[in-house]
Parts: C-alpha cells; structure tokens; sequence
C-alpha cells in the first residue's frame, strides 16, 4: 500500500486546513471581496433585529405620549436602511460566486492534470490508483462547493450568530444558552449523516467505475460491434444493472439510517424552540425586557432558527455527504509524484540494463525477471518471444515509461531514475502496440508526437512515405487536412491504415532512439517488408529496437534478444541464434515455411 492509500482517512479539521488555501489560491481577489460582502451581510442581518427594537420601543413610548413623532421616523429610517442594505449585499453575495467558481473550477482542473502528467505511467496500471484518479474529479467539484460553505459559516452565519448572540445575552443570559441547547440535536443528526456518507462514498466510487466500463462496453463506438456481433450484449446489460442495483441499496440503506435519526431529532429541536418562546413571554410577563424587545426576538427567532437549520442541515449536511469525495481528492492530490529531479537530457548513448526486475501492481509473479541488457549507441535490436514473455513490458522499463522495482537502467551514463519525465523522453520516440487513434485530421495525428516541430508538407510526405501512409484522394479527401472520425463528420480509416499513421508519428518525432512495439501487426508481410527496409534506411544513425512476432522481418536488426517468461535467454544476431539449439531456433522453426 502506498503513502496516499495509508492516509485514506483525512478529519474535517485537515480537510478545511488543506482545502481551504488550494480553493482561495485559485482566485485570491474574488475571495478577498466576496468574504468582506460576506461579513458585512451577516451583520446588516443583526442589525435588523436592533433596528426592529428601536422601531418598535419608539411606538410604544409615542403610544404612551412619551416620545415625539419624528423619533419615531428617524427609528422607521433605521429599520429600513438595514433592510435596504441587508438586501444590496444579499444580491450581491449570491452574485459573486457565480463568477468566481467558474474561474476556481477551471483552475482545480487544470491542476488535476498537471498533476496526473507528473504521475508514474504504472499508477494506471493499478485498480486502486485509477480508483484515486477517478474520484479526484468528482472531489475538485465538491470541494469548491466545501470551502464556499465554510467560508460562508465563518464569514456570514459567524458574525449573525455572534451579533444576535451578544443581542440575546445583553436581554436575558439564559436564552443564549437555550438557543444552544436547541442545535445540538441537529448536530448530532449531521455528525451521524457525515460517518455514513463517507464510508457510502468509498463503497460506491469501485461500483460507479465499474458501471460505467460495462456501460461503455455497450454504448461506446469502440467496443459496440464487437459485443453485438459476439452476444455480449446481454450479458454486460446485466452486469450493468446489478451493479447499478447494489449500488442503489447501499445508498438506500444509509439514507434511510440517517432519515429515522433525524426525524426523532427534530422533535426534541422543535420541544427546545417551544421553550424559548414560553421563556421570552415569561420575561415580558415579569417586565424583565421591552415591548420592542420582545417583539423583535420574537420576529427574529424564526429567522435565527431557519438559518441555524439551514447551516446545519442544509450546508453543513451536503457538506458532510460530500466528505469522502473530499478525502478522495486531497488523498488524489498527494499520489508520490516521479522523483527525478535532472531535467537535462541525458544526450544520446548506449542504454544499460543492469539486473532489471519489474511486476506489475498487484502482479504475483515480476513480468521482467533479472535481465541485463545493452542498447548500443546506433544499434537496432529486435525483442523476440512467445506472448507474454515481457517484451512490451521491457521495451517501457528501456524509454523509462516505468521504473524497475530492482536494478537500474542506464541512459548514456545517467540513472534513469534521476531524470525528470521531461528529460527522460526528450529524444525517444515510440509506436506501442496499443497505439492511439486520435479523432483528429491526419496533419495532427501525425504532428502531435512533436508539436513544436517546424514542418512543411514536404517533411510530412517523408514520414507518410517510410510509414506507408497513400495520400490518395480516396482514403484522404482532404489531403492532410481530412478528419479521421466519423463522430466528427470525416472518415474512419482501416486497422492497417491507422497502425501505418501511427508509425508516421513515431517517425514525425525527431529522435536519437526509437521503440517500435509490433507496429506492422495490423499490416500485410508485403508491406511489412517494405516499411523495415525503409526503417532500417533512415534509422541508420539511431538506435531502435524492434518488436515482432514475424521472425522474417528481425533480419534488419543487428541483434536480437529472445525473450522467455520474463528473462531475456538468448542474444545474438539471426545468423548465431539459428544455429543453436533454444528459444530462437524453436520459433524460427515454426515460422520457417512461411518464409519459404
Ligand atoms: N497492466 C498489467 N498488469 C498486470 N500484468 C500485466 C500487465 N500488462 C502485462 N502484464 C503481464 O506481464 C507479462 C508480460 O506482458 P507483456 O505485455 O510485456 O508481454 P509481451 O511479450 O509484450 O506479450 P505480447 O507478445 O502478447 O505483446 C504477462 O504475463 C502479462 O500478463
Ligand atoms: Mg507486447
């Protein structure tokens, strides 16, 4: 388990300590406006209370002839300036956050994928960190909405409370205290709502994902063909709606938990509000307050009551649903990021394996097991072997994609480890075996392996023609401008054509060293022939390293490094390795005739 896992559990007090900085960072001038708007609204609502009094007193002593009229108006002036403003910063307070947020949420995004770009590439090989991943997005949304909450309870419910509290204790000591008593039940109903929702929260986030995924396995354009044609169909429906099933119980378990507690709760609030009214009266009975007194605690009660509950039931209580997508966030937020710290490209020279190992997270048994390896300086290597024998996964631990859990990889002296992702990539250039096909026009699929590179039509024509890519006018109607997606009103192109547009991206890439993982799979021999020739043309100066399963087509390569359960057990060139007895002669023996 790592260090995020460990720290899953993060208190209210450490969530508001973290949150609050990441939040008000985002957008430091709208905040510092919005929390003064904010602290003078929570006081003009007090402020309407004492100006009720004053009006009402005012009233009473002209009803009993001991005041003038014109007191009387100036205290009428009073009560409606405090409404009068109370209302300006009401409109306004509920205005601000409209913009501010807007801004705050473009700002929490943006960091969330600088942040997944500093990530290791293996996280996402790991169920638990995708699982991290995927709540941190729902957690950003919440956690604007959190620190606008409490923000609003320090600087709007705060100084109302304190104004009307120290208006309450100044009448009568005690209705303070029976205010209080009136609000602890609702808080014992919040802190019951915030256990259960955060455990409902780490329950639900594995199921949403995995709806979701079965969701996709029937909707999305990528896999439809395939579950229709093969009866899946049905079947992934169905696991859709179980999960989609449990889901709903849990949640409807720990609502209905919450709603009985809560209910019982309200009729002890509702006992305790009855009984400040009976104390108010009793105190007007006694003369031991005023009239106006009186009459604007008794108007006022109900508004005091109905922000209370709307603090902590409504702000409060969503808040507290939404805690455990807000651990999820911080816990997204402090993933171990890559280590490296040399930002220099390490230049181009030989790459050393020494005593490499790696498993996959979770894995039982390591995919690379012990290998030492050297890419020499402008060598190619082909990586052979039986699927499954760890050549993809070797291929990444030599571009540094993944670092090794044991031993060390080398680039031109310098331990990979030690390197920024920056400086790592710098000058490698890739086609993986699960390439992308972007929905974007073939000009961009093939310049956004390098999209600072100056180009003209002429360097594209150059990739296009070592990787195979006919601009006819069929295929392409626009040339390098046609649109390769059919969701965005241009073509779709064959399995074999996009693998060939991919490899014109690797190529596009200026690079010292390049890592091609079967890119010819989807593509005839013929062809396959054709492009490692004229591979082998312009990788003369480089290093690469090549992987197939077509033993014809590892002649190009000066060496080759037969893979088998995760060791590397043979290397030599084609000429060595099929003269003796091993792995090699075993495979080559079995693709001969084809090449007969
Ligand atoms: N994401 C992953 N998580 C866990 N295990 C994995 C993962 N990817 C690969 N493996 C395992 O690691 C081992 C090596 O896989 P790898 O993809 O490197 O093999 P390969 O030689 O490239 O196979 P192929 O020829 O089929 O492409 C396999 O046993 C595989 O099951
Ligand atoms: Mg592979």
């Amino acid at each position: 388990m790592n260090k995020a896992a460990e720290k899953k559990k993060i208190g209210v007090l450490g969530i508001i300590k973290r949150l609050v900085p990441v939040v008000c960072c985002a957008a430091p001038g709208f905040m510092a406006v919005d929390i003064m708007v904010s602290i003078l609204h929570g006081i003009s609502w007090g402020l309407q209370t004492t100006a009720q009094q004053v009006f009402f007193d005012r009233v009473t002593e002209l009803s009993l002839g001991n005041t003038a009229l014109d007191q009387v108006f100036l205290a009428l002036g009073f009560l409606g300036c405090a409404n009068v403003g109370c209302q300006a910063l009401n409109g306004v307070s509920n205005f601000l956050p409209t913009v501010m947020n807007g801004k705050i949420r473009g700002k929490l995004s943006f960091g969330i994928h600088q942040k997944i770009a500093r990530l290791s590439p293996v996280m996402f090989e790991d169920a638990a960190r995708l699982d991290d991943i995927n709540k941190a997005e729902q957690g950003k949304n919440n956690a604007i909405g959190f620190v606008n909450i409490i923000l609003m309870i320090l600087t709007f419910y705060l100084p109302y409370f304190l104004y009307m509290g120290g208006y309450l204790f100044v009448l009568k000591p005690i209705l303070v205290v029976a205010i209080l008593l009136v609000f602890i039940p609702t808080t014992l109903t919040q802190s019951l709502r915030t256990r259960i929702f955060a455990n409902l929260e780490d329950q639900s986030a594995p199921m949403r994902r995995k709806c979701e995924y079965f969701e996709s396995c029937i909707t999305s354009r990528e896999y439809f063909k395939e579950t229709r044609l093969l009866g899946g169909f049905r079947y992934f429906k169905n696991l859709y709606l179980d999960t989609l099933d449990t889901m709903q119980k849990i949640k409807m378990r720990s609502n209905m938990k919450v709603n009985w507690f809560e209910l019982s709760m309200r009729m002890l609030t509702v006992a305790g509000y009855c009984g400040i009214l009976l104390l108010l009266f009793d105190a007007l009975l006694k003369q031991e307050i005023s009239v106006g007194a009186f009459a604007a605690v008794f108007s006022s009660i109900g508004s005091l009551y109905n922000l209370m509950e709307e603090v902590i039931c409504r702000h409060i209580g969503s808040m507290s649903q939404n805690i455990g997508t807000l651990q999820n966030y911080l816990n997204f937020l402090e993933l171990e990021e890559e280590s490296g710290s040399v930002d220099k490209a390490p230049g181009w020279g030989d790459v050393v394996l020494q005593n490499v190992s790696f498993s996959y997270p979770g894995a039982s048994t390591p995919a690379v097991k012990n290998v030492s390896l050297t890419l020499h300086k402008g060598e190619t290597l082909a990586v052979v072997g039986e699927n499954g024998s760890g050549k993809s996964t070797l291929i990444r631990l030599i571009c540094g994609l993944y670092q090794p859990q044991s031993g060390s990889v080398w680039m031109n002296g310098v331990d990979a480890r030690k390197l920024t992702a920056k400086a790592r990539y710098q000058d490698i250039s890739a086609v993986f075996q699960k390439y992308q096909r972007y929905q974007m026009t073939l000009r961009e699929n093939i310049t956004i392996s390098s999209p600072d590179r100056e180009w003209d039509e002429r360097t594209l024509d150059e990739v296009c023609k070592v990787a195979g890519v006919e601009q006819d006018r069929v295929t392409f109607p626009d040339g390098y401008e046609t649109m390769l997606s059919r969701e965005f009103g241009g073509v779709d192109l064959s399995g074999g054509q996009w693998q060939r547009v991919a490899i014109a991206r690797g190529f596009f890439k200026k690079h010292s060293m390049i890592v091609l993982d079967e890119p010819t799979a989807a593509i005839d021999p013929y062809e396959e022939t054709r492009v490692y020739r004229q591979f082998a043309e312009i990788s003369k100066e480089k290093s690469a390293i090549v992987v197939t399963h077509r033993l014809g087509s590892v002649k190009i390569a000066d060496r080759i490094a037969v893979m088998k359960e995760g060791r590397v057990c043979q290397v030599g060139t084609h000429e060595e390795l099929v003269h003796i007895e091993g792995e090699y002669q075993r495979l080559w023996e079995s693709q001969e005739r084809w090449y007969e």
